[in-house]
């Protein structure tokens, strides 16, 4: 193990492709934001890299879409997520842009690296082209009927209606989204990334990170691995991105996969915050000392990119070399989904609530301490209204913000302002909690990722504190015993101190007003600065005898009234109005039936039930079960779209309707010979129809 000297902490980059809500936030900003602080805090050499990933097809899209350029799109929402972001406290030190000069440098510099050692390896495929669009075309502009549910709008890498993963060439009438023209076959060369060649490597790496890492990051990793790592292809025929970086005729009209290029942002952007200090090669003790602690923080939909894909490129870098070897990450917190009043949040269906838009009516402490409250670090929360108020009135209002207040009014009306007396920390513990054991606990929460723990451990004490006051009730004591209210109250002002240290990740803005009313004349931010660890003054009542508090106080939450989030109740409730009235349009489209056939065209489709006699799931296609179906004498294959809701084990000994005489097809390099009929019950669920009773011998059906 290392002895570590700094950290240096990436968020995901965003797309600039749409505004970030509070999903986002509350899987990597909030997170990574609570963390840096909490070094800071510590005195640590802590930095945070974050910006925008401002290349990629989906942007492409949006520009033609709204008849403007995709630098226009890129622009309008780097600018956009930057400032919600410092609305919100995400204190990044530097917050980049994937179209920088420098980071198109960097990547390009990577790529010459890789292939000038002769890692990559090159194909030439055949890619659907669009003759009127003239233009290749990657996935995402491809759209077609699934193979799998006939869903019409499938996309050419996966169909939204029933999830599978697809590749254009297997959609069934395939369509240019630029053009409608149906796409042509034209070769095209590529750049393909060997992931396989450092397969036992990256093995060797997720290994040694067992038992530190989420487990769920180990898992995704592990899937991956265990299927075995295929090569990668790195480049794509686009116009927008970085240029491959060669003079050839094959290098003309291709750009770095926008995968391969956004991953080095996190190193492009250190190198322009150290040439933004004037220390234009501070960024290497970040990346290249191994003293230096390296830290993702993820959504858990970008797991293998951060634990496979990324430490294979920089391997392939450091293949090889003595110096300027890049440090791999110590850890890859990746979270799971918060989801919104129930559902997933949804850019598309614009079910959402975005960063910026929610600070402009409610401030940004109430947002990070409800939201550190769901964190969703092992499985899926939930955030909503409710919630937000409940907490904002009951917990920061009603709890820390009343203790706060009463003790600074109190000191400030009977002792003069000054804190009366000197306390101990044994007066500490008689609150009813363990000082020692809950700072460590405190600290573990904080440097293990449970942020939920934090807050909660933070929100302890103030309970704790709100009540030792009541209870003390040094305002009619001190009618008798003057010394008695002096203690309590001497108390109570060191536990506001450390309430606003303990809180200061996760709401500092709140943190520094009340350093502020305790009469510090810098903020929190000033005194780490300054090198001094604040953490320390956690172990021991940091204000003395004599120590002056401001003359005023002030209220540091504001109730939200139901008046406040009605109008917000009511946009969702509109939002799920539209939901179901689209859900409902699709069951009337169901309804419709189609055109009729002639008796004689019934009697051309071959009905015979059939036995399931052996069933498994297919590689790499979740939702397909494949069938070996026992027909009379013969047996055949099907490749059956129903295995999200049956098990292989379950399929086995059941009788089922076949299609016998429908045209053979080929999914996932497995041959389907016939299908069988199976009904939709409500939300796509599929039932297959299980002939019962009769004797099963394969005869036609009548
Ligand atoms: N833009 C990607 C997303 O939003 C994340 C990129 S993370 C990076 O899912 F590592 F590539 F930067
Ligand atoms: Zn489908």
């Amino acid at each position: 193990m290392h002895q570590f000297q700094r950290t240096l902490v990436t968020s995901a980059l965003p797309y600039a492709n749409g505004p970030v809500h509070l999903g986002h936030l509350a899987g990597v900003y909030l997170p990574a934001d609570i963390y840096v602080r909490y070094k800071r805090l510590k005195g640590e050499d802590v930095i945070h890299i974050g910006g925008s990933d401002e290349h990629g097809v989906p942007i492409t899209i949006t520009a033609e879409k709204e008849g403007i350029s995709p630098q226009d799109v890129v622009d309008r929402y780097h600018r956009m997520n930057h400032d919600a972001f410092s609305k919100c406290g995400i204190s990044f030190d530097y917050y980049g842009r994937t179209t920088s000069e420098r980071h198109h440098q960097t990547a390009q510099e990577f790529f010459l690296e890789i292939e000038k050692k002769g890692i990559f390896t090159k194909k030439t495929e055949k890619l659907f082209f669009d003759r009127k669009a003239d233009r290749f075309l990657s996935d995402r502009y491809i759209t077609g009927t699934c193979p799998i549910c006939n869903n019409p709008e499938a996309n050419g890498d996966q169909c939204e209606q029933c999830g599978t993963h697809l590749s254009p060439l297997e959609l069934i009438n395939p369509k240019s989204k630029l053009s409608d023209a149906t796409p042509e076959l034209r070769e095209t060369m590529h750049w393909y990334f060997p992931l396989g060649r450092f397969q036992k490597q990256l093995e060797e790496y997720v290994d040694s990170h067992e038992g530190d890492w989420r487990q769920n990051v180990v898992n995704y990793s592990r899937t991956w691995l265990k299927q075995g790592l295929n090569d990668r292809a790195i480049t794509r025929d686009l116009s927008w991105g970085i240029k491959v970086p060669l003079d050839t005729a094959e290098a003309a009209g291709k750009v770095l996969y926008v995968w391969f290029d956004a991953v080095l942002g996190y190193i492009s952007f250190t190198r322009e915050w150290a040439e933004k200090l004037g220390k234009s090669d501070l960024w290497k003790e970040y990346w290249q000392d191994p003293h230096t602690r390296l830290i993702h923080f993820i959504g858990k939909d970008n797991v293998v990119f951060h634990t496979l894909m990324f430490p294979a490129i920089l391997m392939a870098w450091n293949q090889g070399r003595q110096s300027e070897r890049y440090n791999l990450a110590d850890n890859v917190p990746a979270s799971e989904f918060m989801n919104f009043e129930g559902r997933k949040f949804s850019k598309s269906r614009n079910y959402a609530v975005y960063l910026g838009e929610f600070l402009e009516k409610f401030p940004a402490d109430t947002l990070r301490y409800t939201i550190a409250m769901n964190y969703p670090e092992n499985k899926d929360t939930d955030f909503s209204w409710q919630d937000f108020q409940n907490r904002t009135n009951g917990e920061l209002a009603d709890t820390l913000g009343n203790f706060i207040k009463r003790s600074v009014d109190f000191t400030n009306a009977r002792f003069d302002g000054e804190v009366p007396c000197e306390s101990s920390l044994e007066e500490w513990n008689s609150l009813g909690i363990n000082w020692t054991d809950t700072l460590r606990q405190l600290d573990l929460a904080f440097e293990q990722f449970h942020f939920r723990e934090a807050a909660s451990l933070g929100m302890e004490i103030a309970r704790a504190s709100n009540r030792f006051l009541t209870e003390s009730e040094p305002w009619k004591v001190i009618k008798i015993d003057r010394e008695a209210a002096a203690r309590a109250i001497a108390l109570s002002l060191n536990l506001c101190h450390a309430l606003a240290v303990a809180l200061y990740p996760v709401i500092p803005e709140t943190s520094n007003r009340i350093y502020a009313m305790l009469g510090f004349g810098d903020s929190i931010e000033d005194r780490f600065t300054r090198g001094s660890s604040l953490t320390a003054s956690l172990l021991r009542p940091a204000l003395s005898k004599g120590h002056k508090l401001r003359p005023e106080s002030e209220i540091l939450f504001t109730k939200i009234d139901d008046a406040d989030i009605a109008p917000e109740l009511r946009k969702i409730e509109a939002l799920l109005a539209e939901a179901e009235k689209r859900e409902a349009g699709v069951e009337q489209n169901r309804q419709e039936f189609k055109p009729v056939i002639s008796f004689d065209d019934f009697l051309k489709v071959d009905l015979r039930v059939a036995k399931v006699i052996a069933a498994e799931p297919v590689k790499k296609a979740g939702k397909l079960l494949k069938l070996q179906l026992q027909v009379g004498s013969v047996t055949r294959q099907v490749l059956a779209g129903i295995a999200r809701y049956y098990p292989p084990e379950e399929m086995i000994g059941k009788n089922v309707v076949l299609v016998a005489n429908l045209a053979e097809r080929t999914i996932r390099d497995e041959v389907s010979e016939g299908m069988i009929l199976a009904v939709e019950g409500a939300d796509g669920k599929l039932f297959v129809i299980e002939p019962a009773g009769s004797e099963i011998n394969g005869r036609q059906i009548q």
